[in-house]
């Protein structure tokens, strides 16, 4: 099976990832290669900082295709925030849950809203040796609630209903969220390239 290094900690978008593209690849994260040390995330894109993950870390694999994914939430009452701070909104050390609690409480001073409208955006990189191979985007649009539902997921899943559907992601099982999530969409945008280099 070809071997794949997600450019990843996140062992929840590791478990997504190897499930969308199932057995066609073998999916490694960073726990696999802890040789691997990835640049600082300065973009101010998600494509910039998903560009930094790949090329930084497939300078550490030599001749391994490396995928590399910089996703978020953007809340369009919040002017496109979290964005690309979704993973440090309530500060540079703070875990999903400090996130989700400052989310509810910037969602709360924009009562005025009837409906919190946003989606969450994945920017998917593929390099090889430092170069970059192909970019690809995916989003899922869908609303905010301000209590959270379910368990299942990461991050903001509790509190994301995708379009079509009346529960969050946190309670919907992890297929449907496969199906359809900025991920899976990401992912499918580049099945082509990387069917050719199986
Ligand atoms: P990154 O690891 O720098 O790409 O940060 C991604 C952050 O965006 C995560 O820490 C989550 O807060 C959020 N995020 C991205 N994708 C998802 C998802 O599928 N569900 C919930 N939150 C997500």
């Amino acid at each position: 099976m070809p071997q794949l290094v997600f450019a990843t900690s996140n062992a929840h978008k590791t478990e997504e990832v190897a499930a969308i593209l199932g057995s066609a690849w073998q999916v490694e994260d960073l726990r696999a290669h802890p040789g691997i040390t990835l640049d600082e995330e300065t973009g101010d894109t998600f494509e910039a900082n998903a560009i930094i993950k790949a090329v930084s870390g497939s300078r550490g694999v030599p001749g391994l295709l490396v995928l590399a994914d910089d996703s978020g939430l953007e809340v369009d009452a919040l002017g496109g925030a979290p964005g690309v701070r979704s993973a440090r909104y309530a500060g540079e050390t703070a875990n999903a849950a400090d996130n989700r609690a400052k989310l509810k409480a910037e969602l709360a001073k924009k009562a005025m809203y009837a409906r919190f409208k946003g989606r969450f955006h994945c920017c998917m990189v593929l390099a090889r040796d430092g170069e970059v191979l192909h970019i690809s985007h995916g989003s899922v649009e869908g609303r905010l609630i301000t209590q959270e539902q379910g368990e299942g997921g990461f991050g903001y899943d509790s509190l994301f209903i995708p379009d079509g559907f009346t529960e969050t992601f946190g309670v919907l099982p992890a297929e449907t969220k496969n199906q359809l999530s900025h991920r899976a969409r990401a992912l499918a945008a580049m099945k082509k390239k990387l069917a050719s280099l199986r």
